[in-house]
């Protein structure tokens, strides 16, 4: 799959649950008031959020991802050893290795099933999502789980205002699987990884290890040139949804939902009116979780299905953007 879709494919592939988790304790921006040189109606205006989730200290990544896949598999009623195969986007793994996803697939109970993690930042899901896809199409296997989750609330340097009021843990599981319909319209899914530094974390592998002045200048946290950020974000995003909607033969006033990653307001906003697409079909939860990075799309998409929002037959388009840079659309037409 080369993402230059509709490709042929021997099978169809659909979304048979949907489940997400977000931590109890909620941040709100009055309390970041009190620790940072900060303010709510700064916070507001020039992202939108309000408050976001932050996992206690003895949750890991996997705890989250866990709590998701529960909801995912009783929504879709599975139990996980139905699941052929496990994969988790986070860039908040429990460990540098093993894989996030081997503990994640034990622990429901589904030991001896293949797992891996995938890194690719807030684009994790939709790559995460394109690639099931794939594989269930082609016939490798026939139920699959996409799993983002986050611990960011781990990677952030809770004295720079610049990052620590945008991000927040949460994670988003979907059960995708073999079906005579096909829900996957096409993607569109890119990278540069050119300037790596512009959204990293300098101390944290083999190019800069963890050392004891490295953690002592702070560089084991998110470091992040925000204001670039922003302008490829809407730039990528806006282009990437267009190219997988023109590989799909339809146009944006065919799409029902936008689903868009939850960077900042100002960022979803400034792409949907690229798009032309009205508010009301735009999905947004920024304002009570942040940013999750690689959650923030499923959480959002689990939040519609609680909602009911979603009904058979409406085109989804899932965009996202992140780290890598990466970046990536998904068109989706959901099967109830
Ligand atoms: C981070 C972001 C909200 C900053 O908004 P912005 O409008 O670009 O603001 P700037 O970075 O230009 O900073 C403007 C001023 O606000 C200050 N500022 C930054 N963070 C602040 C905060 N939390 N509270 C108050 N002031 C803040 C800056 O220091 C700067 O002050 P100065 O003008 O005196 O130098 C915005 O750039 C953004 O959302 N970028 C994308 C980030 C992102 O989505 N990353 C993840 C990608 S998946």
């Amino acid at each position: 799959m080369n993402g230059r879709s509709p490709a042929p494919a021997l099978f169809g592939a659909r979304i048979a649950g949907i489940g997400h988790y977000a931590p109890e304790h909620i941040v709100s921006n009055a309390d970041l008031e009190k620790t940072l040189d900060t303010s709510d109606e700064w916070i507001v205006t020039r992202t939108g959020m309000r408050e976001r989730r932050h996992a206690s200290a003895d949750m890991a990544v996997s705890d989250l991802a866990i709590r998701a896949a529960e909801q995912a598999l009783k929504r879709g009623g599975y139990h996980a050893t139905d699941i052929d195969c496990f994969i988790l986007a986070t860039v908040t793994p429990d460990f540098a290795f093993p894989a996030t996803a081997c503990i994640v697939a034990s622990h429901l109970g589904a030991t001896g099933k293949p797992a891996f993690d995938m890194e690719i930042a807030c684009s994790g899901f939709i790559y995460g999502l394109s690639l099931a896809a794939g594989m269930i199409r082609s016939g490798v296997f026939t139920r699959m789980m996409v799993i983002g989750a986050e611990k960011l609330s781990g990677i952030m340097n809770m004295e720079d205002r610049a990052t620590a009021i945008l991000f927040g843990d949460g994670a988003g599981a979907a059960i995708v699987e073999r079906s005579e319909q096909d829900s996957f319209l096409g993607c569109e899914l890119g990278a540069d990884g050119s300037t790596p530094e512009t959204l990293y974390i300098p101390a944290s592998g083999s190019r800069k290890p963890i050392t004891a002045a490295a953690l002592a200048a702070g560089e084991q946290y998110i470091h992040m040139q925000g204001r670039e950020i922003f302008k490829s974000a809407v730039t990528r995003m806006v282009n990437s949804a267009l190219v997988a909607l023109d590989r799909a033969q339809l146009t944006p006033s065919d799409v029902r939902w936008f689903v868009p990653h939850q960077a900042n307001k100002r960022i979803i906003d400034a792409t949907a009116r690229q798009l032309a697409m009205p508010p009301e079909r735009v999905l947004m939860n920024v304002d009570r979780y942040g940013n999750t990075s690689s959650a923030s799309i499923p959480m959002v998409m689990s939040e519609a299905v609680d909602r009911n929002l979603f009904a058979d037959g409406d085109l989804l388009l899932l965009s996202g953007f992140g780290g890598g840079l990466s970046w990536g659309s998904v068109l989706w037409r959901w099967a109830a």
